[in-house]
């Protein structure tokens, strides 16, 4: 870690403790056996597989025991959050990729899971890394929120069935579709995003002229595929997302897998021709534009 931090990382270290402070956490690196099997139990919790757990106390250990991010939120001696976050490559860069953040059921949308990704953010910022990486269910519309809107990161791929089956509580019975992030750290959008507010794309931009809608809603809540992918089109592309695919996948599964197929057609093919989604609105249209080189903010 550098001896003198720069403005960047300095205003990333602060909005990060402010985060903290609003959700209530103390946030604090787990670098000891306990707080490995701590985080390790937590998320067993939040992803129902009890008592398996998604990552392994040991190499929670052994990922922190090596210099890679993990970290919990605490209130009070109760850990409510935890991360799990390791360096990674890409092309010629240091990364760091995020492999699994939660916060515990009871504890979820108190700013919780905002103020331990600050955290992750001004943490890499300190050790020189200007990216991170992760994946998400992008039918999963309050992730694609918390990621592109209240984080300020943009999905760039599309991979079907990434992890292969799962068997988790999230996961169970379904491919693992994800999208890739990319969290680009120190552009204005993400260092805008560190501090707030967060206004819904959708009446901060307006979704009208020029924009393709490519997947949309029936009145019953079935997928409809617009049109196909207009690879010359210049964008905005449009496509929806339901309220709740997870109680889709309860009740209606049929419907819900007619979502997931609607996605590679559309979403996955924009973002493969070179768009990204970088917002989501509060109702649930990805905006996807072509890539531009994202300004930075210092
Ligand atoms: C995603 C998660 C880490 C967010 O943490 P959190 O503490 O609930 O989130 P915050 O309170 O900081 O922010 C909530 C924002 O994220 C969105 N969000 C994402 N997941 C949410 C969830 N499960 N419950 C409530 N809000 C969620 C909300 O829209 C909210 O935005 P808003 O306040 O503008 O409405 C947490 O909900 C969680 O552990 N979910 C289950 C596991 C998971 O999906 N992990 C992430 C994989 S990418």
């Amino acid at each position: 870690m550098p001896s003198t931090l720069d403005d960047a990382t300095l205003r990333a270290a602060q909005a990060a403790a402010a985060a903290a402070k609003r959700a209530g956490v103390t946030v604090t690196a787990l670098t000891d056996v306990s707080g490995a099997r701590l985080a390790a139990r937590l998320f067993a919790a939040i992803w129902g597989t009890a008592p398996r757990e998604p990552i392994s106390a040991e190499a929670v250990r052994a990922l922190a025991h090596a210099g890679n991010y993990v970290s919990g939120a605490w209130v009070g001696d109760e850990l409510v959050g935890a991360s799990v976050a390791f360096f990674g490559r890409d092309h010629e860069s240091w990364i760091l990729h995020s492999h699994i953040s939660g916060v515990a059921p009871g504890a979820q949308r108190a700013g919780t899971g905002f103020a331990l990704k600050q955290h992750q953010r001004a943490w890499a910022l300190e050790r020189g890394i200007s990216e991170i990486i992760w994946t998400f269910d992008p039918l999963i519309r309050r992730n694609a929120w918390f990621n592109l809107v209240k984080l300020g990161a943009v999905a760039v791929s599309y991979h079907a069935d990434f992890y292969g089956p799962m068997e988790d509580g999230i996961n169970a019975g379904n491919p693992s579709d994800r999208c890739l992030v990319r969290w680009h750290l120190h552009t204005a959008k993400a260092v805008a995003a560190s501090v707030g507010p967060w206004p819904d794309p959708g009446e901060a931009d307006g979704l009208g002229p020029g924009s393709t809608v490519l997947l949309e809603a029936d009145s019953d809540g079935n997928p409809v595929l617009v049109g196909p992918y207009l690879a010359r089109s210049a964008g905005p592309l449009l496509c929806r997302v339901p309220a709740d695919i997870e109680a889709l996948r309860d009740t209606a599964p049929a419907r819900a897998d007619a979502w997931r197929q609607a996605f590679p057609g559309t979403v996955g093919a924009a973002l493969a021709d070179g768009f990204v989604a970088g917002a989501i609105t509060r109702d649930g249209w990805y905006v996807l534009t072509r890539d531009h080189q994202e300004d930075a903010a210092g």
